[in-house]
């Protein structure tokens, strides 16, 4: 299979390095800084020797390096400072994505796009527009970083393994994102019934602001091992065809309410990209949290020029 991560920044790169290291296929990775996705490029084949690798791995400033990509992954833009939130990001990102979306088209036209930048639902709205391509083959990373910070706040909370958290967030990737204790579980053991409402209360509110807690300690830049994480095990899906249920930020057509707008939701994924959306039956406060967002993603979306 053929991989290109279209920016080579801090989600980028560390992207590339993780799937370099699962071998997953042959990687290009494009940036518009001169030298930039080269050097890092040259840097990540020899740790190939190091680490037992033979991916090959093309740092490029040319996008007819993309040529014949399975899948594509968009981490291009520019991340969020102390203070600002996703949505301040718009203007400088939309434009950036419209013209990466052109050239994923020109050169790409069969591939499955994963998209990074935010803010996250616009952003993957503008990539499914500006490409072209079916919404199906056109999706955001959203959910599964989100649902990794919630279920890192519960194994801590109780003291157990973070491997045996399967937790599930939702919605719009933002202040208005609603994680679900009743459909997170641990080893099978539904949350709800193994902390108090209370104490549940806490880690949502902290996995809501999970991005934030992060740029606010780093003072420039924002997270960048997580998010490459959770890209890498939707790009795994993609790749390997595995059909995995995950949350991603996907096109709505009735679902959920919602029609004509992007937003996480699990969904089962595959070759062809979101190959199923599935419908949880939610409580009242979380049907509202979700009205709210589309609600703020639609005026959004009604605003650009796309
Ligand atoms: P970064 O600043 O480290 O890297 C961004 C890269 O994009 C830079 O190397 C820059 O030169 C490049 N770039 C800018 N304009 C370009 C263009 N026209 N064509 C090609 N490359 C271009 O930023 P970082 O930390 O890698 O974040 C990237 C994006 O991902 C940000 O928008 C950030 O908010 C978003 N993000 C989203 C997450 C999610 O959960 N969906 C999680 C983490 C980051």
């Amino acid at each position: 299979a053929k991989i290109s991560v279209i920016g080579a920044g801090n989600v980028g790169a560390t992207t590339v390095q993780r799937l370099a290291e699962l071998e997953l296929g042959e990687i290009v990775m494009t940036d518009i800084v001169e030298g930039l996705p080269q050097g890092k490029a040259l840097d990540l084949m020899q740790a190939g020797a190091i680490k037992g690798y033979d991916t090959s791995i093309i740092g490029t400033n040319d996008y007819a390096e993309i040529v014949d990509s399975d899948l594509v992954i968009i981490t291009a833009g520019i991340a969020r400072k102390p203070g600002m939130t996703r949505e301040d990001l718009i203007k400088t990102n939309s434009k950036i994505i419209a013209e990466v979306s052109r050239n994923i088209a020109k050169y790409a036209p069969d591939s499955v796009v994963i998209n990074v930048t935010n803010p996250l639902d616009i952003i993957t709205y503008i990539a499914m527009k500006s490409t072209g391509f079916e919404t199906k083959k056109v999706f955001g990373m959203s959910g599964v970083l989100d649902s990794g910070r919630f279920a890192s706040f519960i194994a801590e909370e109780l003291k157990c393994s973070k491997k045996d958290v399967q937790a599930m967030v939702i919605g719009g990737h933002g202040d208005l994102m609603v994680p679900l204790p009743q459909y997170t579980t641990v080893s099978g053991v539904p949350l709800t019934d193994l902390l108090p409402e209370d104490r549940i209360a806490k880690l949502v509110e902290r996995t809501v602001n999970g991005g934030a807690e992060i740029v606010e300690l780093l003072k420039q830049g924002s997270a960048f091992y997580a998010p490459s994480a959770a890209i890498v095990s939707m790009a795994e899906a993609v790749i390997k065809n595995s059909r995995r249920i995950l949350p991603a930020s996907s096109y709505l057509e009735g679902q959920y309410g919602q029609e004509g707008i992007y937003f996480g939701v699990p969904v089962k994924l595959g070759a062809s990209g979101v190959e199923e959306i599935l419908e949880l039956k939610l409580e009242e406060s979380q049907y509202e949290i979700l009205r709210k967002s589309s609600e703020t993603i639609r005026n959004t979306i009604s605003q650009l020029e796309v």
